[in-house]
């Protein structure tokens, strides 16, 4: 039976294109994650985020363990059957979302008490409740509970932060055991300093994961400090595991992260803004609410192929828009997640045919900032 493995079709330059192969299927990489956070991604079927071309799918511990909660999606046979996606999932460890979401949080080396978002509640998350949580689920690929670094932080704190993060993937790792067909990938933490990313990198070579992700980026240090962490971070990670970019990104982050030899990413960009009317095309982004499109026939992007740019004019997305009509978010999140993977098929033929340089002039070249 197949278990995990990653292996590499092909390199160019810094950028890889592979496949990581699990019992619940394939996943193409590099990979875009589109994220269902409360176990659906929002405004679409599990079939349709399949038809756009997604392998995997990014749940969230936190969310999940405070509704429905995680004992309950066990006793219902686990989130796959409960959301009734079949391929690999990989749930984010809870960390993150507790520092950006709940209330009254109270960390200790321990683990971290919080309240819910949703009711006032008190919860408690540690390494090995996070690791519980993500094996009732049935999770495929289990993140490793740790701290996202705020930013700015002085590197002291930063520094205290990561060997923290390092003592909780070590907890993490025990907590996980031995899970044939299951994956647990660690974090890399350290901010935007290259000694402590090295050490981060250190510790968790010699843990031992199946996956590196890092960390503590996309979070306000702009896209040019994220690059300069990004052109050396990569590089501490081994090679012959997948690298995971955790929470990014817009396109051209995408595409610079995988140019920096990133190979899986999640965000909630193309769904989030297919229900706010922002949409991605080769061209940049269209505004649909803008009163300009109210009498354009055009479709969205007369080279998509997704049915939201097959079968309706800009005048139409712009009026179910504008009267909030449900089936607006669900062509604009179709379009957006069809264009994310569009990009990241366009990668993966470029990096295996070694033009992934002219790749990139081409999609740098397509594009006009601001609303087209
Ligand atoms: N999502 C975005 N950044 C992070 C991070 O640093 N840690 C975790 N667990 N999730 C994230
Ligand atoms: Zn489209």
């Amino acid at each position: 039976m197949t278990q995990f493995s990653f292996s590499l079709n092909a390199t160019d330059g810094k950028a890889r294109q592979g496949v990581i192969q699990m019992p619940r299927g394939e996943i193409r990489t590099p990979a875009f994650m589109p994220v269902g956070t409360a176990a659906t991604v929002k405004a679409m079927l599990p079939e349709s985020v399949a038809a756009t071309g997604a392998d995997i799918l990014l749940g969230n511990t936190y969310h999940l363990m405070l509704r429905p909660t995680a004992e309950r999606i066990e006793r219902l046979g686990g989130l796959h059957k409960f959301m009734n996606w079949y391929k690999p999932i990989l749930t984010d460890s809870g960390g993150f979302q507790v520092m950006s979401l709940s209330s009254l949080r109270k960390m200790s080396e321990e683990g971290v008490t919080f309240k819910s978002h949703i009711d006032g509640s008190k919860h408690h998350l540690s390494p090995e409740r996070s690791m519980e949580i993500q094996r009732m689920l049935g999770s495929d690929i289990v993140m490793c509970f740790d701290e996202c670094t705020p930013f700015p932080a002085e590197e002291k704190v930063s520094l205290e932060s990561m060997r923290m993060s390092m003592r909780w993937a070590e907890r993490s790792r025990a907590a996980f055991g031995d899970r044939p067909g299951y994956a647990l990938f660690g974090i890399q933490q350290g901010s935007i300093f290259s000694e402590q990313r090295a050490e981060s990198a250190e510790k968790l070579k010699e843990i031992g994961f199946d996956g590196y992700a890092i960390g503590g980026l996309a979070v306000g240090e702009g896209q040019a400090t994220m690059f300069d962490v990004l052109d050396y971070a990569p590089d501490m990670l081994p090679a012959d595991k997948p690298r995971y970019l955790m929470g990014v990104g817009k396109p051209d982050d995408i595409v610079g992260a995988v140019a920096r030899g990133i190979d899986m990413m999640d965000c909630v960009l193309p769904s989030r803004s297919g229900r706010t009317g922002q949409v991605f095309t080769r061209h940049g982004v269209v505004n649909i609410k803008n009163a300009r499109h109210q009498d354009d026939p055009r479709p969205l992007d007369e080279e998509c192929t997704c049915p939201a740019c097959s079968n309706y004019s800009r005048a139409y997305l712009h009026h179910v828009f504008r009267a909030q009509e449900m089936i607006s978010g669900m062509l604009l999140t179709w379009h957006n997640l069809h264009y994310y993977q569009e990009l990241m098929q366009g990668m993966r033929d470029a990096i295996q045919e070694n033009r992934f340089d002219a790749f990139q002039k081409t999609f740098f070249s397509q594009r006009t900032e601001g609303d087209i």
